[in-house]
């Protein structure tokens, strides 16, 4: 039987002030612990001109930006990603950690903004082709909470502007597709203290070890 060679592909999700960063160090520290090759990347960005596209898509002087334009740079940037840094990385058996991917799509552009999914799945077939990750860590709090956390970070982007119905939808799209294929997504509870968080976290992360 041939030995599945390639690398996981783990992608990282939540609404504002989720904890995302703080708990990404963790995993990653967690999967080296194992053993495991891992490279840590983000969306938007992950190369230098999808960063220079997350600079256009984060920037809050551009008040302009029709939400076409923005789904259309948010595949941009990512099929560089794709391209340039993750396919590349999981053909070699790294695992990919990336802090964001279309989830986030479906849950800012979908759900925020409105725009049909049908739409946005085409997309994704178009420019991920049969890629989709292996699973998808949604680490989930109540809005409020979550802006409020955020909130005492630095000076807010274009989208952390939004007003709390608009992250309700995110938040509303981001459960919705953990329910519809709890195979691939585990979402976590961000809401009590760190070292709750990371039980919880370590959990998920010694079944994906171990069925690899
Ligand atoms: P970050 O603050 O987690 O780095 O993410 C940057 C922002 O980009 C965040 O507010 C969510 C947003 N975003 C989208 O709207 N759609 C996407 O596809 C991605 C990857 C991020």
């Amino acid at each position: 039987m041939p030995v599945d060679v390639t690398g996981k592909f783990i992608t990282i999700e939540g609404g504002e002030g989720a904890g995302k960063s703080t708990n990404i160090d963790f995993i990653i520290k967690f999967l080296e612990k194992n053993g495991i090759k891992v490279l840590q990347t983000r969306e938007p960005g992950g190369t230098p001109l999808a960063e220079k596209i997350r600079d256009i898509l984060l920037d809050k002087s551009e008040t302009d930006i029709h939400s076409d334009t923005e789904l259309l740079l948010m595949f941009a940037a990512r099929a560089q990603h794709l391209h340039e840094v993750i396919l590349p990385a999981i053909q070699k058996g790294i695992w990919v950690v990336c802090d964001r991917f279309t989830d986030a799509t479906y849950a800012y552009q979908g759900g925020g903004r409105g725009i049909d999914l049908h739409r946005i799945a085409e997309l994704e077939s178009w420019v991920q082709g049969e890629l989709r990750p292996d699973l998808t860590l949604i680490f989930d709090l109540p809005i409020e909470v979550g802006l409020e956390r955020a909130g005492q970070r630095s000076a807010p982007d274009r989208f952390e502007l939004e007003n709390i119905e608009f992250f309700k939808r995110v938040r509303d799209v981001y459960l919705l597709r953990a329910s519809q294929n709890p195979d691939k997504y585990a979402v976590i509870n961000a809401e009590p203290e760190l070292t709750q968080v990371q039980k919880e976290l370590t959990e998920v992360l010694n079944q994906i070890v171990m069925n690899s």
